[in-house]
């Protein structure tokens, strides 16, 4: 039976949730840090998972969940970092405040659930994955939206920062998601068949590859990677 604990950000709902989900099926522990209570809440309630309310951007918030993580569990093989918010604005509206709102939560939140998380896992088992949920928004844009954007692709700096930092012992890597639908969401097909493999993303897109990536025997020699789930849409040269 394995043994292992994963820390989730953000994994109440949607992504987060599927990844929580699926790594409960496979016999992991899993820590969740979500700022939804309500979400939080109606995760089942399991021996083997650890539902702690907090803000990701909150450097004591993320101290007391690890905090939590070591005295449940003992020990921390995988981080995710997952949570984050969006929203478009108009960049001549784009306030300061909002600007600082969302890199506080999308890229320091991942700072911080990195720093505060690893200790544990270089104390115990003393190696580990960390898998930083970006977005093919790093590199590629629509207006308004300078905050997310510029986020998602500190994330992917980040990620080859921290897989120099932290080699040998942990490996660190990127997944950008294209469209991925959210849970009862429909679209109309025309919006699926833009896509080059004729359908937009489903959670399972991203938590099967999370489940490959925290796999030493399968991707052991993948670290500071971006790696784009998109269904093609990043390869795809559009002009009008
Ligand atoms: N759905 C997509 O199409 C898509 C595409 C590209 C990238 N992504 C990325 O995937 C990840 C998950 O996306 P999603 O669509 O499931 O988003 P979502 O908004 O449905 O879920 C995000 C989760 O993070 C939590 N959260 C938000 N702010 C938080 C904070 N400060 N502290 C703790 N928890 C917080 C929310 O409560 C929620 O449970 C995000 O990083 C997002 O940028 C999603």
């Amino acid at each position: 039976m394995s043994q292992k604990v994963a820390a989730i950000s953000g994994g109440a709902k949607n992504i987060g949730k599927g990844i929580t989900l699926r790594l409960l099926s496979e016999n992991w522990n899993v820590a969740v840090i979500d700022i939804d209570k309500k979400s939080l809440d109606k995760l089942e309630n399991s021996e083997k998972l650890l539902k702690f309310h907090g803000d990701v951007s909150i450097e004591k918030d993320v101290k007391i969940f690890y905090e939590n993580v070591k005295e449940k569990f003992g020990r921390l093989d995988l981080i995710v970092n997952n949570a984050a918010i969006g929203g478009f604005r108009s960049f001549l509206e784009l306030t300061v405040t909002e600007w600082k709102k969302v890199i506080d939560v999308n890229l320091t939140g991942y700072f911080l659930m990195s720093r505060f998380g690893t200790p544990l896992m270089l104390e115990n088992p003393g190696k580990g994955v960390i898998v930083n949920i970006s977005s093919t928004r790093a590199i590629m844009s629509e207006p308004g939206n300078e905050a997310y954007s510029a986020s998602k692709a500190g994330i992917l700096g980040l990620t080859h920062a921290l897989a120099n930092s932290l080699g040998p012992n942990i490996r660190v890597n990127a997944i950008s998601p294209g469209w991925i639908l959210h849970e009862n969401e429909t679209i109309a097909e025309k919006e699926h068949q833009q896509h080059l493999v004729g359908r937009a993303g489903k959670i399972s897109d991203i938590t099967e590859l999370v489940l490959f990536l925290a796999d030493e025997n399968k991707s052991g020699f993948i670290t500071g990677a971006n790696i784009v789930v998109d269904g093609g849409m990043t390869r795809k040269m559009i002009y009008i």
